[in-house]
């Protein structure tokens, strides 16, 4: 390789790949914003569908730039009959991030003008994957469960017409304020690995739907978006706040990967991490079952004593998607119909000053050589 090939560390550690006006993680400070505002802040005091607006155009919404964009959002949340019908053959041993990744891949052979990139039409395409996305996970996971899908309303907001779609109910403000909070905080995150993958797909000049159906590929791996899953399959497995801490020992003692700890960007802390703690906690106190929560405790508590090492988001989502009443399996799709208004945006972002990616690789195998005609391979 010439000299002045760049060999960065390992998984990209460190290497700052392109700039980006739409979030910045700042690490030291135990803080992220979301085009310049704090997303503690915006999760307090928003919606998730003007953290959608924000992320998209770069300011928060007007009153009448809200009603525009819920309007339409709502207007386009129905799926069609053929999408339906794909979704009831779908094998119902399917994980529903494959069900999801395969709808967002339908809906892209559906629209006639997935191809055109001129901003508009991806602001449109933004919109409607958004609006969609909800209504395939949740009538994929009723008719897996053997229930007739419910159709959208549209006289519900973004997260009440989720929960009923789901369960035919909206629940109590509280929980449906808990669930908003989670999708402002799992919108937008920098280049994380499943938006570095739509930044990619964008960078070939490919369409949105491609882009974001590789995303999705990429955020169901435990190490990203699947570790809220794994999460609760943990504290379901130690079941109660009396084994916590010797499950805790036991797990470092054997070298063992706990699921919902660490980060690339956060080594003292996640900075969505005390939002999402408080309004699991709440959850918790709301439904009566502590007991999540109180293993929640001990299992960071020992961790950060032994260890120094810190909880990430997925940590208290997990459980807080757990006691609204969603099966596990649901939860890294959860996080999809958040990050999609982040993929989207990035994949604006990469087309509006696109140069392809295209890196090296360093070569360790074999050769030069010359093939033997197959008579002769031994
Ligand atoms: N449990 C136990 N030890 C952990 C750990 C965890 N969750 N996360 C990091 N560590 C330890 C590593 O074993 C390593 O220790 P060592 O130096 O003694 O070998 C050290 O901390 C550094 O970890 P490393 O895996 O190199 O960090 P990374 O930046 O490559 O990985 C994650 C970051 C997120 C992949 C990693 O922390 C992880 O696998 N976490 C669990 C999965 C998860 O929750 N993912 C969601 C991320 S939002």
């Amino acid at each position: 390789m010439s000299a002045d090939v760049i060999r960065p560390k390992k998984g990209l550690e460190g290497v700052v790949f392109d700039e980006s006006k739409i979030s910045k993680a700042m690490p030291d400070k135990k803080s992220l914003m979301y085009r310049g505002y704090w997303v503690h802040e915006l999760a307090e005091t928003c919606c998730f569908e003007e953290i959608a607006y924000l992320l998209w155009h770069g300011e928060l919404p007007t009153q009448a730039q809200l009603d525009e964009l819920s309007q339409a959002e709502r207007s386009q949340r129905a799926i069609s009959p053929a999408l339906t019908e794909a979704i009831r053959l779908f094998p119902k041993t399917a994980h529903p991030m494959d069900a999801i990744r395969t709808g967002v891949s339908f809906l892209g052979m559906e629209d006639e003008n997935a191809w055109d990139n001129d901003r508009q039409s991806n602001e449109r395409k933004a919109l409607s994957l958004m609006a969609k996305i909800p209504t395939i996970i949740a009538y994929d996971y009723r008719i897996k469960n053997g229930k007739e899908p419910i159709a959208p309303k549209s006289d519900l907001t973004f997260s009440e017409n989720f929960f009923n779609m789901c369960f035919g109910e909206v629940p109590d403000k509280e929980v449906v304020k808990a669930f908003d909070v989670s999708l402002i905080l799992y919108a937008e995150h920098g280049f994380n690995a499943s938006t570095f993958t739509a930044r990619v797909v964008a960078s070939t000049l490919s369409e949105m739907y491609a882009a974001v159906t590789a995303a999705i590929g990429s955020l169901k791996g435990p190490l990203h978006g699947g570790a809220n899953e794994q999460v609760m399959h943990m504290l379901k497995e130690i079941g109660s706040a009396e084994n916590a801490k010797a499950w805790m020992l036991d797990a470092l003692q054997n070298k063992k990967k706990v699921m919902g700890f660490g980060h690339r960007l956060y080594r003292i802390g996640d900075s969505r991490v005390p939002t999402m703690s408080k309004y699991r906690d709440r959850l918790a106190e709301i439904t009566g079952n502590k007991s999540w929560v109180e293993m929640s405790h001990i299992l960071e508590e020992t961790m950060v004593a032994e260890k120094g090492i810190h909880p990430n988001l997925d940590f208290p989502a997990g459980p807080a998607y757990y006691m609204m009443g969603f099966d596990i399996e649901m939860f890294t799709p959860i996080f999809v119909m958040a990050r999609v208004t982040g993929w989207s945006a990035h994949v604006m972002e990469q087309l509006e000053n696109n140069r392809l990616v295209r890196p090296l690789s360093d070569y360790k195998g074999p050769g030069p050589r010359s093939p033997q005609p197959i008579a002769q391979r031994g």
